[in-house]
């Protein structure tokens, strides 16, 4: 059953989509509308807009879009239900009962429920004889006990059926326990056995303080080091940071980004709290983004080794796309954070800020990078090195900012300031067409339709697809003409499989009194939402008046006889017949 039409209607009334995206961005009014950097990828001019006419939002850059309930469901990566539920609570407002599906989300309840107290009976065993092998680990790598308890750390232990007997004894189902990758299934047997076994235990948290997943370390030099937790209903690795729930209550605008939980912890360990880590994997956009929603600056704390100085470099690029200034660490005799500290006691923190201190941006750690290549004394080096840290600078947006490296660098190779800046503006302009150039491309292809994915036959059939979506524009904004245009145009007219499902689904609500797009968000997928509310925003209302609206219908009319003519060829003597017979009726 869905959830009633009223709710949902008052659920929206009372989260104003400018005033629940403004938490998380920052808007400013542009006409009737409300214009953003996106959050949902990187930009540096506004594409995202807000529509307060219909409580919906568009990104021109990257295509999301949809009502205040898909806004919620992408930024707080929840699913229709659980979004609507976050709204209401938000509201004040009760869930109506028993009228919608949510085993999803009573799954997912279970999973958080199993987490949590999976972290409490790992925290429990280190501190009991059995975890005693974990807890003189952690010691040896000089945690406090304070700092175990406050990361809630713990171990599983080497008994494969621990956990599991133990959730199992608290109610928890084989299924919920496996669902929460917790213990996997047996092959041979309706048994279950724990995923976790003999490591020390790293539990990671979101931002609403759930247990969503573990790291676990092997206690020995064996392989795998860590085990993660696998995506679960709960989890998505790309798009968690480890330590983001402590890292974003300090108030500075800047984090840390380090490599390992042993990093983090030491460093938070030192007095440091706004560290975070990635979860086993390499930095990835999403996880850029979420960074920028509590930071203007990232400082990079990478490993010093290659793989570390590599990660470096691509999460520079990341994180610059994402619009975040950086800066790069790079700590003495090719320690991490952890190795960094150890040893130094309260000395730590002060020692590790002054690291912090001497860091330099993201320009100058390339630059250093670069000109290690080359041997500075030979002249053939200064040009290559040259024309690399040219190539540098031109990724700066500031114009001051390459003026002053142009400085630097002409006097480091002794050039002039004149030939470095002559070579610099060329390298801009390049870039800029390159960019334009990529941009001019995307839009393109998106107007042409060629990775339309939810209108597949949009490149095919242009000239129909667009009076489909500018006639079912209209009807949203003219709901009252429903009767009319489907006196005109039958269904089968609609030649694009999407529109003509679309067509169908909004003409059928409004002649039962409904409102066009009250429950889009919960009757589509979020790519199909984007669509909708797409084309729902596109059509300005002078462009949807009544002569516009014949027009469209012509072309959908003329569009279906020319496609029906073009078949013939093919067609059995019946079916060309009827379609005689229907384009008799059609002229009328
Ligand atoms: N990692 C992982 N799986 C592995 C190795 C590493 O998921 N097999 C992830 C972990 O999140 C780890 C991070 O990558 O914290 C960094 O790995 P590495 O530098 O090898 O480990 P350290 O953080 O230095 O761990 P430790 O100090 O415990 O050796
Ligand atoms: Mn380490």
């Amino acid at each position: 059953m869905p959830l009633p039409e009223g709710f949902l209607q008052e659920l929206k009334m009372r989260n104003d989509i400018t005033e629940v995206a403004s938490s998380y961005m920052n808007l400013a009014r542009r006409g009737r509308n409300m214009v953003g950097l996106c959050p949902f990828h990187g930009e540096k001019t506004p594409s995202f807009n807000i529509y307060t006419e219909n409580g919906s939002f568009y990104c021109f850059g990257c295509g999301v879009g949809g009502d205040i309930i898909t806004f919620i469901m992408k930024i707080e990566n929840l699913d229709y239900i659980d979004a609507v539920k976050f709204l209401a609570q938000r509201a004040g407002m009760e869930m109506p009962e028993n009228t919608f599906d949510d085993s999803m989300s009573q799954l997912r309840k279970r999973i958080y429920e199993a987490n949590r107290q999976a972290a409490r009976f790992f925290h429990k065993q280190l501190y009991s004889p059995i975890g005693e092998k974990g807890l003189s680990y952690f010691h040896s790598r000089e945690l406090a006990d304070t700092t175990i308890k406050h990361f809630g750390l713990g171990y599983a232990d080497s008994d494969r059926f621990s956990l599991c007997n133990h959730l199992k004894s608290l109610g928890f189902k084989n299924s919920e326990i496996v669902a929460a990758n917790l213990a996997f299934q047996s092959k041979r047997s309706n048994s279950i056995y724990d995923r976790f076994n003999d490591r020390v235990m790293f539990p990671i948290i979101d931002l609403r303080g759930n247990v969503i997943a573990f790291g676990g370390r092997i206690l020995t030099d064996e392989k795998p080091k860590y085990l993660n937790t696998s995506d679960t209903p709960v989890f998505k690795k790309s798009a968690n940071l480890f330590s983001l729930n402590n890292a974003k209550n300090t108030g500075s605008r800047t984090l840390i980004l380090c490599e390992g939980y042993m990093d983090v912890i030491a460093v938070n360990q030192a007095g440091i709290q706004n560290a975070v880590a990635t979860l086993g994997t390499a930095l990835t956009s999403e996880q850029a983004l979420l960074m920028k929603r509590y930071a203007d600056e990232v400082i990079i704390c990478y490993d010093a080794d290659e793989a570390g100085q590599k990660a470096t470099q691509r999460a520079i690029e990341l994180l610059r796309n994402a619009g975040l200034s950086i800066k790069v660490i790079s700590i003495p005799q090719g320690k991490d954070p952890d190795e960094f500290l150890r040893g130094k006691g309260d000395k730590g923190g002060q020692a590790f800020r002054n690291v912090i201190e001497r860091s330099g941006n993201d320009i100058e750690y390339r630059l250093s990078k670069a000109k290690s290549k080359f041997n500075m004394e030979a002249s053939e080096d200064k040009v290559s090195y040259l024309n690399e840290a040219v190539k540098i600078l031109a990724t700066l947006d500031n114009a001051v900012e390459q003026e002053v490296y142009a400085s630097k660098l002409s006097a480091e190779i002794g050039v002039s300031k004149e030939a470095v800046m002559q070579q610099l503006k060329k390298q801009v302009s390049k870039r800029y067409k390159e960019k334009r150039t990529k941009e001019f491309r995307g839009i393109q292809s998106r107007l042409n339709g060629r990775d339309d994915k939810v209108n597949t036959d949009r490149y095919q059939k242009p000239r129909v697809t667009a009076a489909e979506e500018a006639l079912i524009a209209y009807i949203i904004k003219h709901p009252d003409r429903i009767s009319y245009v489907n006196s005109k145009l039958s269904d089968d007219k609609f030649q694009t499989a999407f529109n003509k499902k679309l067509y169908i689904y909004i003409r059928d609500r409004i002649k039962e009194g409904k409102d066009p797009l009250t429950t889009v968000s919960g009757d589509f997928t979020t790519e199909e939402a984007a669509k909708i509310y797409q084309i729902a925003n596109s059509y300005s209302t002078q462009i949807a008046t009544d002569k516009s609206m014949q027009e469209y219908i012509d072309v959908i009319n003329d569009e279906f006889l020319k496609y029906k003519t073009k078949d013939a060829g093919n067609a059995s003597m019946e079916d060309i017949q009827e379609r005689l017979r229907r384009l008799k009726d059609n002229h009328q």
